[in-house]
């Protein structure tokens, strides 16, 4: 079973200024695409230089190269955005990483531990910190923050430092979404099961017994593609979501329903 091709055009964004983070690759390159193709102006924000030029030049954007783990980059990353387009209406935190260090917690060093945790909750936190002053001045924004299902539920194969840091995310941005509720912010975690990015499949093709392993819990039977949570994305964004708020957005294919999956 595949992804359908969506070719509806949806024109929910046109306006607003989207910070993205980690917009060079995967989900924050589908994402930067969708959110551009419905009318908003992207900031891209990524670590590496070409990825991150290439993406802003696809979607006629702007690149911000950030480490997002320095305080002072993500602020330049978020005055840039305002100081380009006019302002900041849409912040997708979503740059994080996956290293193979990161394992079960028998085997998994301090170092491995606080560089997951910087990279994946710590940049949340800056990146929150530095987008809602513009929010709360505008009276309307909308926080993303990429998490992941694994928050939800528990592995045997785990990867510890990631997981705990995306329980954070979740925890963070329902105390985010409560607190600044009644400004017009709304800050919703987002929690994509297993994407089918470049890196996930050269793993799964070189080891297709881990793969099975994996897809056998996932009701559809396929990983998702980066389109379909960048659909999410895009949705949370826009003022149809005007109503979600301080939630864990499962973008699942219903992983995290599941007791028995379809043969
Ligand atoms: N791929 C999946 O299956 C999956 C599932 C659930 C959640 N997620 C989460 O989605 C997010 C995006 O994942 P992806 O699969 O698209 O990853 P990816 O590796 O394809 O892209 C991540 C991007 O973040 C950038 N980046 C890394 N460290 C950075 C830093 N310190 N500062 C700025 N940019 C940095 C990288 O250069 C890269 O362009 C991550 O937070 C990940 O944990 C992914």
């Amino acid at each position: 079973m595949t992804a359908p091709q969506n070719d509806l055009v949806c024109r929910r964004l046109v306006g607003r200024t989207a910070v993205i983070t980690g917009a060079g690759s995967g989900i924050g390159l589908a994402t930067a695409r969708r959110l551009a193709s419905e009318g908003a102006h992207v900031v891209c924000g990524d670590i590496d230089e070409t990825a991150g030029k290439a993406a802003a030049e696809a979607v006629g954007g702007t690149f911000v190269q950030v480490d997002v783990t320095d305080a002072e980059q993500v602020e330049a990353l978020f005055k840039t955005a305002f100081d380009t387009y006019g302002s900041v209406d849409i912040a997708f935190n979503n740059a994080g990483i996956s290293p193979t260090d990161d394992d079960s917690i028998l085997t998994t060093g301090l170092d491995a531990w606080k560089r997951v945790q910087e990279v994946n909750l710590t940049s949340v936190y800056l990146c929150c910190k530095a987008a809602i002053p513009y929010m709360r001045r505008q009276g309307r924004g909308s926080i993303i923050n990429t998490a992941s299902f694994v928050a939800r539920m528990g592995a045997a194969t785990s990867q510890i430092s990631y997981t705990a840091s995306k329980g954070g995310v979740l925890a963070m941005s329902r105390e985010l979404g409560v607190q600044f509720a009644r400004e017009g912010i709304r800050v919703n975690a987002l929690c994509p099961g297993p994407v089918n990015t470049p890196l996930l499949r050269e793993l799964f093709a070189k080891d297709p017994e881990r793969a099975a392993r994996r897809l056998v819990h996932i009701p559809v039977g396929r990983f998702a593609d980066a389109q379909e949570i960048a659909a999410a994305v895009a949705f949370l964004a826009s003022d149809d979501a005007s109503f979600v708020n301080a939630t864990d957005f499962l973008v699942d294919g219903g992983i995290a329903g599941a007791y028995v999956t379809p043969v």
